[in-house]
């Protein structure tokens, strides 16, 4: 098996909490599923493994692969995806995650969940929800990362460089359209979808 950069192993725990406790997930039932920030395939290894036992469901992939190093990371993801069951089920979108959700959208894609760990400054987070959210089924689940993120390395020390002025933006003007899923992580922000 290929190695790499476990980024989802901290979330095992706190995943199953909110799919099989909170959210009564059924494996088996045909689900879509909308990944921003693949990176090497961590999170998209668990979302299959874990959600989706169907052979029905789809998995869509959305990362640039963008800069140096990242031509690499692109070939340890496709080897992790391409030993995965049924890995037809999986659609990669190697471009920056406003076209692809775009091309989601147009898609008339409708998605039981997004997650969103893609560019994580506030601008590119407050996109990616704004876009995202038009494709979540009402009910459907929103999954936001690194909401505490603020590594200065990649420019975390700047507010505006942070994922959680636009989460929190985002879930405050979008406060009618959804639930907040409350107290299952301070790190990753969770809210369902319940109205258009
Ligand atoms: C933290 S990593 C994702 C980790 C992955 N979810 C996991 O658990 O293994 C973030 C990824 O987002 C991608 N990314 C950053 N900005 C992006 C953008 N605007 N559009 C598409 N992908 C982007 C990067 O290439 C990187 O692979």
């Amino acid at each position: 098996m290929v190695e790499i950069t476990n980024y989802h192993s901290v979330y095992e725990e706190t995943w199953k909490a909110l799919f099989f406790g909170r959210a009564r997930w059924d494996p088996k039932k045909p689900c879509t599923i909308v990944e921003v920030g693949s990176y090497e395939g961590s999170s998209a290894r668990w979302i299959v493994d874990n959600l989706m036992h169907a052979p029905e469901s789809r998995l869509y992939c959305i990362d640039a692969w963008t800069g140096p190093g990242m031509d690499e990371r692109y070939e340890r993801f496709r080897q992790v995806i391409a030993a995965l069951p049924q890995p037809e089920r999986i659609e990669v979108f190697r471009d920056w995650s406003q076209n692809a959700l775009r091309e989601l959208r147009n898609r008339n894609v409708k998605a039981d969940v997004l997650y969103i760990d893609g560019g994580h400054d506030a601008p590119t987070v407050l996109r990616d929800l704004v876009i995202g959210f038009e494709i979540v089924k009402v009910g459907g689940l929103v999954i936001c990362d690194d909401y505490l993120w603020n590594d200065p390395k990649f420019g975390g020390h700047q507010v505006l460089g942070r994922p959680k002025i636009a989460i929190d933006a985002f879930t405050t003007i979008y406060a009618d359209k959804i639930a907040m899923v409350r107290f299952l992580s301070n790190y990753q922000v969770y809210f369902q979808k319940i109205a258009d």
